[in-house]
């Protein structure tokens, strides 16, 4: 959602704001501001657009400072406008907020009866007056009587007009990450800000206040004690990223997941068997387990759709599949011997993060499958396994999703063995086929050039659909929400056997549908129903696996995979539905990497 910087230090802060912003965009991008101390006082500069906008319009004065604090805005209250864009200013407090306050309202009745009203419709302009309400020249006690009152998701950094050179921050389940260079302090909403000057950074503890100011961080809780904050290491750098000479981040993160599988998968192999232990998973937490809930969002959700499957497949154990934002409206039957997974890239979406702390509530085991080191949704799990997929910046998920994959075939072999349901000798096999996949997809990458014709074929299509049985069932839902996302085609993924069942209604010529029948034991029943809706007149598109013996009558396209195990497909597919989206979306001249209403970390409810 947005993006948050703060800065202080001895080099130009303006740069370390914009050129932070610039890299936060893809968080949130309807508009941006930065303020920032000069000689003469604090200065705001604001913008409707991207970044870009706002360092233009910065370019024009050349005030110099050295403390700042900037945003970019993913509008939750309050249309997209000058006014309603961060930094906010009230009395002697100017602020930027992540995070949504929910008693805005109330908390705005009372400073009306005070005489005070908001200039913008936000809710983080109330924050600002309250905490100006209580400031007396001391920012912590502000700030802590302010924070009392505030309901609701917050990452704040805030600076008062009368104590220049410092930045306060405090959060309440949004993240922030800071740390403290020979050039400064710096803190943001995530790493990919903060990674030109540190790979060394820590995680601001919930509801703890950081005092940044040039030499050094201090942070202390509610009660003033002083804490050392856990220092956390990322092993990727800048260039990680940065496009690297792709036409978009989505296209660079397609051809990252090779690497990215390879880092997920490797380190948890040893003697040919998976194993946790340097993730600090001990069998005992697969041991008592007699029933799985997955719980996340979107993509992530996705992913779960195969871990059930091959969960369930190899070991008999039955697993349900949450989306996170249900979860916890169902009264969900939970107790000491489910293991609930959470899912999750960025370890910070709300409702993921909201099932993950129910479900510990409830008594459940839990274990995180995530890729943003010290996130919310890992530190609060029990366990925590980490994808190595590096950055992701395209708000769309492509090698987050295959490495989700890949852990989670990895748990799905791993509990299997520790229940008995397979050999150590079946373990292994499996092992050597989940090997092969960084260079399976690998193969895969080179179909670009048989999907990018298609894509451009689909360029004026309204609306399609993605069929599919088992896994390939899982990623129809996968492929449907790529498509969505980047392209805007409405798409919807079906269970091919349930098309007949009223839907298969909407079928007709010009419908198209992208049939999945990568799965040899449901191949006839595909072919089945990729002739009722050929016969409908749809224009279909199929992917099959290497040996399927296809009548050329029955499609208009077939992409055929590389040989693998039916199980291992969808590692294959997966390439497949990336592309086709990604090249629908370039060939209907999109933003592929940001498109509109959607951010790449959800916070909110
Ligand atoms: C789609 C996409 C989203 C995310 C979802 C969960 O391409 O990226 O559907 O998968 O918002 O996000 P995380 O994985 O960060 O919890």
């Amino acid at each position: 959602m947005c993006g948050i910087i703060g800065f202080t230090g001895n080099i130009n802060a303006k740069e370390v704001l914009l050129q932070g912003l610039k890299a936060l965009e893809y968080r949130g991008y309807d508009s941006a501001g930065i303020s920032f101390f000069t000689e003469t006082g604090l200065k705001t500069i604001k913008a409707v657009g991207k970044v870009a906008g706002l360092a233009e319009k910065a370019a024009m004065s050349d005030d110099c400072t050295k403390c700042g604090i900037g945003h970019t805005r993913w509008a939750t209250h309050g249309g997209v406008s000058e006014v309603n864009c961060h930094p906010h200013h009230f009395g002697k407090v100017t602020l930027i907020h992540n995070g949504i306050i929910e008693n805005y309202k109330e908390l705005q009745e009372e400073l009306a009866s005070e005489g005070k009203e908001p200039v913008s419709q936000t809710d983080s302009e109330i924050a600002a007056m309250v905490i100006d309400s209580y400031y007396k020249a001391d920012p912590v006690s502000a700030i802590k009587k302010a924070v009392k009152k505030l309901r609701g998701a917050y990452a704040f950094c805030i600076m008062f007009e009368d104590h220049p050179g410092s930045i306060y921050a405090i959060r309440n389940g949004s993240p922030l990450v800071a740390t403290n260079t020979g050039a400064g302090s710096i803190i943001a909403s995530d790493m990919v800000a903060l990674i030109k000057y540190s790979k060394d950074y820590f995680v601001l503890p919930e509801h703890h206040i950081a005092h940044l100011t040039e030499g050094s961080i201090n942070i202390t809780d509610l009660d003033h004690n002083e804490i050392e904050p856990d220092m956390l290491h990322v092993n990727w750098d800048m260039a990680a990223a940065r496009k690297g000479g792709y036409e978009y981040f989505m296209l660079k993160e397609i051809h990252e997941q090779p690497e990215a599988l390879r880092n997920t998968i490797s380190p948890r192999i040893k003697d040919g068997m998976p194993d946790f232990s340097e993730d600090g998973i001990d069998d005992s937490l697969f041991a008592d387990i007699n029933r799985i809930i997955i719980a996340a969002c979107g993509t992530a959700m996705h992913a779960g759709l195969i871990g059930k499957n091959m969960i369930e497949k190899l070991s008999r154990v039955p697993v349900s599949v949450d989306i996170a934002s249900e979860f916890r409206y169902q009264d969900p039957v939970i107790d000491e011997k489910t293991l609930v997974i959470t899912i999750s890239q960025s370890g910070e979406t709300a409702d993921t993060l909201a099932a993950l702390r129910l479900a510990k509530e409830r008594g459940a085991k839990t274990l995180s499958i995530v890729n943003v080191k010290g996130s919310s949704i890992a530190r609060e799990s029990d366990y925590v396994l980490y994808t190595h997929a590096g950055p992701e910046i395209a708000v769309a998920s492509t090698k987050a999703y295959t490495v989700q994959l890949a852990a989670m075939y990895l748990v799905s072999f791993r509990f299997a063995y520790i229940k008995e349901k397979i050999s150590g000798k079946k373990t292994k096999e499996l092992i050597k086929e989940l090997e092969k996949m960084p260079g399976f997809v690998e193969k895969m990458l080179s179909c670009d050039k048989a999907i990018e014709p298609i894509s451009n074929k689909l360029l004026k299509t309204e609306s399609l659909f993605f069929i599919g049985r088992g896994l390939d069932y899982a990623l129809s839902c996968e492929g449907s929400i790529k498509l969505k996302e980047i392209s805007y085609i409405h798409s919807e993924a079906y269970a091919a056997g349930e098309l007949k069942h009223g839907t298969i209604s909407l079928i007709t010529d010009n419908v198209p549908v992208i049939a999945l029948a990568t799965q040899e034991d449901v191949f006839a029943k595909m072919i089945s129903n990729i002739r009722e809706v050929r016969s409908r007149g749809a224009k279909v598109i199929m992917i099959a696996g290497a040996d399927a013996q296809v009548d050329a009558s029955l499609c208009d396209h077939l992409i055929t995979l590389p040989p693998v195990n039916d199980v291992f497909a969808p590692f294959g597919a997966a390439i497949v539905l990336q592309y086709i989206a990604y090249y629908t979306a370039v060939a209907r001249g999109l933003n592929v990497d940001q498109p509109r209403n959607l951010a790449k970390s959800v916070t909110v409810e």
